[in-house]
């Protein structure tokens, strides 16, 4: 069942998507060579509770961290380390869910360290303008097919692959609720979308082959190939005007 919120939840949520986005304009400013992506994870941890988030993602399905740091080719869920140290050049997503007063939003964001090759920049904006298409379609009265579609679009004429097995999702007391919100399918098929409803729209897209393996520490998810992955993700209310993203300022 896809939950309406009422203007309340809505409400708290868009708190706690406010605080996220302007916490990834300070993550922009720490990331740099030989941090630790445990470092990053604590700075996070810190920066949640000064705020009064709680974060969604400690102590679910036994997670210890309040964030996911993917690197390179790894797609999503990469667990922070201490033994994991940013280098010149690599293509960083940072993937953070907290809830205020009960209620959570759901945000990723890349960060290259140092600066990006070219082809590595177009990578980035590509997955960028596939989120924007995908947030585009959001309305109420459509379906949400023509997000996925939206999405699927923008990666594939840009020559690049759309991961399959894993998605977006609806959120609101829970980080994951219905509906799955897949990145590839058919226009104007599915669940229409209805003011009140809230969706995490998370592109995962890769430079090769879209085909994905979870690595023996049960969480995080790599390319077969070794290509790499970016993940972008903003959580999005629908509204009969359109799409309110909750994790932009
Ligand atoms: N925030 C992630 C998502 O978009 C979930 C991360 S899994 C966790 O669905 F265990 F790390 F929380
Ligand atoms: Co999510």
């Amino acid at each position: 069942m896809i939950t309406i919120k009422s203007q309340h939840a809505l409400e708290l949520m868009a708190h706690a998507g406010r605080v996220l986005a302007e916490m990834f304009v300070q993550i922009g400013e720490i990331i740099k060579p030989d941090l630790a992506t445990i470092e990053i994870d604590s700075w996070i941890d810190s920066y949640l509770r000064r705020h009064n988030l709680l974060s969604s993602m400690r102590g679910y399905m036994g997670y210890k961290h309040v964030s996911c740091i993917s690197l390179n080719d790894e797609v999503v869920h990469g667990v922070p380390s201490k033994q994991v140290t940013l280098k010149a050049g690599d293509l960083v997503k940072i993937d953070v869910c907290a809830s205020y007063k009960g209620y959570c939003a759901d945000m990723a964001r890349a960060f290259i360290v140092s600066h990006a090759k070219p082809e590595i920049a177009r990578f980035i904006s590509c997955a960028q303008a596939a989120l924007d298409a995908g947030i585009a379609q959001v309305k109420a009265g459509e379906r949400l097919g023509s997000v996925s579609a939206a999405i699927q679009k923008e990666v594939e004429k840009n020559g690049f692959g759309v991961v399959r097995e894993f998605a977006g999702h609806g959120i609101g007391k829970s980080m994951h609720e219905d509906p799955e919100i897949l990145n590839y399918g058919t226009s104007g098929v599915g669940p229409i979308m209805r003011s009140g409803m809230a969706f995490a729209i998370e592109p995962m897209i890769t430079m090769g082959d879209y085909k994905v393996y979870v690595t023996p520490d049960k969480w995080t998810v790599k390319t077969i190939d070794s290509s790499l992955a970016m993940h972008v993700e903003d959580t999005v209310i629908v509204t009969d005007q359109g799409p309110k993203i909750i994790t932009r300022i």
